[in-house]
């Protein structure tokens, strides 16, 4: 979908004067647009007095630029790996703020996981919760923790990328629920909260609804068995936003979704006796709209069909080549005026690598038929699950990130240089002689 006019009203007039300066291509992401999807989130689930908090998905744009803008929403961070632990530990997130929702754990991840602080550690498996207490003995009783649930045929996916809740390798199955639960607290867990994640880019909000009854329907189960109040009930992410354009491609009704939850929240209290936190780990509706890839068109090569050549490539953004889905692609001139109107004609828009599906049009998509090489190409949505899950395949470098603020423009990020994928090559020689 293209982006707002608000993003757009701040950005094409001053795209001349930012590619003159900062060169193409690069991601550029909107400090205001981020603000607002955020605090948009805040206001669905604050207004209807619930105790809320969103962990930002640390994975879907993790330039610690964009995070420090997570700390200025209030929000917390959900992070699966050593890395992104330690990117929100450096910008200053508390232990109480990092949710760390790793699978196939390592014990170096349970190591770092529970150093410094800590952080709410969220157990995807029995046998992690075995291997955790195994290998950290008594530590259990100091953390916050939490279980991954994966309800297999009570509730669906809603979609392809993730496949079928069954399908996943995801959360502990319903028959091992309440054996997990039990398992941590013979460990010496004291606090235990319940985590549920198994969408991806979801628009209805009825499927979030029905995400949230399922939650408290395990947390009364647990309330009821083992006498657990479960403090909070973890939501995850997968909050979705419209890629296609076009009125059929609803935006999700977040406020529906809080309307629901500040009611089933309030009648769970009323049985129950107390009331869990909501969290949810929202990364892609936070900042997925709210930056895009800009890059330039150097070539235009007449097959069989016309491909458009930029200076960019599925390393920059590689969801349309990864999963074929749809990313709104604008052409502006070099100028920065949009060429709209006028004759269309069917072509794609591609990268240099030699993978036929480095293309930013999974099919062929009607462009102007004044496209001119030198013009811009503005790709959108390209604030989340895009830059990070690029490569460096056939030695391509990835692109610059910039910041667009009211009166600045301020580069986060520079451009991978040659001398970043050399780097592990200089590494010094080790050697085993093979024993006969
Ligand atoms: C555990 C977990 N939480 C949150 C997210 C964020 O999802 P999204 O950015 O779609 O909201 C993901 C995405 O893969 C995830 O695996």
């Amino acid at each position: 979908m293209p982006i707002s006019r608000e993003f757009q009203r701040r950005l094409y007039p001053k795209l001349k004067q930012i590619t003159d300066w900062f060169g193409t291509a690069a991601h550029i992401y909107d400090f205001n647009g981020i603000i607002r999807s955020g605090s948009s989130l805040v206001n669905a689930f604050c207004s209807q007095g619930l105790s809320y908090n969103n962990f930002y998905a640390v994975k879907a744009c993790p330039n610690p630029a964009i995070l420090k803008i997570m700390l200025i929403l209030g929000f917390g961070f959900d992070c699966s790996s050593i890395d992104e632990l330690r990117r929100v530990r450096a910008i200053g997130a508390t232990p109480n703020k990092i949710m760390f929702t790793s699978n196939n754990t390592s014990l170096a991840e349970f190591r770092e996981a529970i150093a410094h602080g800590g952080c709410i550690l969220n157990f995807d498996d029995i046998s992690l919760i075995k291997k955790f207490i195994k290998h950290f003995p008594g530590r259990l009783a100091g953390l916050i923790t939490c279980v991954r649930y994966n309800p297999g045929k009570l509730h669906t996916s809603g979609g392809h990328v993730f496949g079928s809740p069954e399908e996943q390798k995801y959360g502990v199955t319903d028959k091992q629920f309440l054996g997990a639960y039990r398992l941590l607290l013979r460990g010496g867990a004291k606090s235990i909260g319940f985590h549920i994640m198994i969408c991806s880019n979801n628009r209805c909000s009825s499927y979030f609804i029905k995400t949230i009854k399922i939650a408290l329907a395990k947390a009364a189960l647990l309330k009821l068995e083992l006498d657990l109040e479960v403090p909070f009930i973890n939501i995850g992410g997968g909050f979705g936003i419209p890629y296609l354009p076009g009125k059929k491609c609803r935006e999700l009704d977040v406020d529906r979704i809080g309307w629901f939850a500040g009611k089933l929240f309030a009648a769970f209290r009323d049985k129950y006796g107390f009331e869990p936190k909501l969290f949810t780990e929202c990364g892609r509706y936070v900042t997925g709209p709210n930056g895009v890839l800009v890059c330039r068109i150097i070539n235009r090569l007449v097959k069989y069909k016309t491909f458009f050549g930029v200076d960019s490539g599925m390393y920059d953004l590689p969801r349309p080549a990864f999963y074929g889905v749809y990313h709104h692609i604008s052409i502006l001139t070099p100028q920065g005026n949009p060429r709209h109107g006028g004759r269309k004609f069917r072509a794609h828009v591609s990268g240099s690598l030699c993978e036929s599906w480095d293309r930013f049009t999974p099919k062929p998509r009607l462009l102007p038929v004044s496209t001119k090489v030198g013009d811009l190409c503005v790709v959108h949505e390209d604030g989340a699950h895009t830059l990070a899950m690029g490569g460096t395949y056939n030695g391509r470098l990835q692109s610059q990130e910039l910041f667009l603020l009211d009166k600045f423009v301020i580069r986060i990020g520079r451009a991978k240089r040659p001398k970043d994928l050399h780097i592990t090559y200089g590494c010094k020689p080790k050697t085993l002689r093979i024993r006969n």
